[in-house]
């Protein structure tokens, strides 16, 4: 079997290791090059117990997608038949208070990695089977009112840092399509959630708040919208746009569950009582509307009718099934949970991965 490198940045994050977990298994001709600067989000321990086999198609590289020298040796070495971009600084609230690093990472991390690629791409006399897919988010698309989804032709409209600089990087990669005729993909998705994520983030934060009958902080009046897509779900997505999405195009993916701030903290309060054998209700009276974030868009919500229709892709998984089976998880990885919040996950690295630069 002929076998592919794919290089994958920011494979040590939620979405990247999760994508890496699904890959790894359902290609075996794949062999997957992780670059990742293991940021406070990169933790290894989200890959530490792939299989034998699977690891031996998975190379972690400790590198920033900013270090153009390091992304032409990686380039060199593997020939990469195809690029997937997770790499980003990824948290709205961080992005208010530290916009720099997203300027840094986002924007220039993105072009940095879009010039060497292009390079490679024209010095193997540019194949057409080679695909740059970069991973980014609806935010672009500004808020909606009540009514009405995001397409893949909104105009962009970004309200934080964050995904200003998720606008301007994917803006990058469309023009590296257009002028230099570089085969790039685009990926809008909605708010995920499911195993490994960052406990900063509302779903895994308002877990761990619960468990340790901390105040669940709800911005505003709670009244926010989110579409929520099951990580899983999004990684079969990417999966069949990478290999079978049309060059230059957008294509937005969702989870089809529209659920408003408060509707989630009381979701997640009502089934972590179920577990726990607790009265309906104990944990609701943790909930504590707090100053709303500046800035705060009020709704996301997505039409995935086009990679319905071109590619065939919708979400298996229901919203409550998934919901439930996220909280599960938490509840029985306390100890990466705790590694996390410890700090202790910093040390994998030296722990467990030789770092070899290239
Ligand atoms: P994450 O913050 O969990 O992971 C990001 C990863 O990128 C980390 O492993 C980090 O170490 C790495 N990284 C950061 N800066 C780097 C750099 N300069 N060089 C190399 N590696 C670097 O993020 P995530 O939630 O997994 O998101 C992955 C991608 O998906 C991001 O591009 C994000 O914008 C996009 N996205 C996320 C969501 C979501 O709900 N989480 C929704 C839409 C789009
Ligand atoms: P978040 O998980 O930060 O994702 P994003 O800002 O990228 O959508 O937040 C999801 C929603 O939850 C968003 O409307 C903000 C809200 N939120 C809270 O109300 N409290 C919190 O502590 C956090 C982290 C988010």
């Amino acid at each position: 079997m002929q076998t592919k490198n794919i290089l994958i940045t920011g494979g040590a994050g939620f979405i990247g290791a999760n994508f890496i977990r699904a890959m790894l298994s359902l290609r075996p001709d794949y062999h997957l090059v992780n670059l990742d600067a293991l940021t406070y989000a990169g933790n290894l321990a989200n890959l530490a117990d792939l299989p034998q086999d699977q690891q031996q198609r998975h190379h972690f590289v400790h590198g920033d997608i900013r270090d153009g020298e390091l992304l032409a040796r990686l380039f060199k070495k593997y020939a990469f038949a195809g690029v997937i971009h997770f790499a980003a600084e990824s948290h709205v609230d961080r992005s208010i208070t530290e916009p720099q690093a997203f300027v840094d990472t986002n924007v220039g991390g993105t072009c940095t990695l879009l010039q060497v690629a292009l390079a490679a791409w024209n010095e193997q006399r540019r194949p057409m089977d080679f695909r740059f897919h970069h991973v980014s988010t609806d935010e672009v698309y500004g808020s909606l009112g009540a009514e009405g989804a995001f397409t893949e032709t909104t105009p962009y409209d970004p309200s934080s840092p964050y995904s200003a600089s998720k606008a301007a990087s994917d803006h990058f990669v469309r023009a590296y399509g257009r002028t230099y005729g570089l085969p790039v993909l685009i990926t809008n998705c909605s708010n995920n959630y499911g195993p490994y994520q960052f406990p900063e983030k509302l779903i895994p934060l308002v877990i761990d708040n619960i468990l340790a009958r901390k105040a669940l902080p709800v911005y505003g009046d709670g009244s926010n919208v989110r579409d929520w897509l099951y990580v899983l779900d999004h990684c079969q997505a990417l999966l069949q746009v990478f290999e079978k999405g049309r060059p230059g195009e957008t294509y937005n993916i969702g989870g089809g569950a529209e659920r408003t701030t408060l509707q989630i903290v009381k979701e997640l309060c009502r089934i972590i009582d179920a577990r726990q054998g607790k009265p309906a209700g104990t944990s609701e009276a943790l909930i504590t509307f707090v100053t709303d974030r500046p800035g705060h868009d009020f709704r996301y919500a997505i039409d995935a009718s086009k990679i319905k229709r071109e590619l065939g892709w919708q979400p298996e998984h229901s919203f409550s099934v998934a919901l439930e089976a996220t909280v599960d998880w938490y509840l029985c990885q306390q100890e990466w949970v705790e590694g996390v919040k410890s700090g202790e996950y910093r040390q994998w690295l030296e722990l467990n991965y030789e770092t070899r630069a290239c």
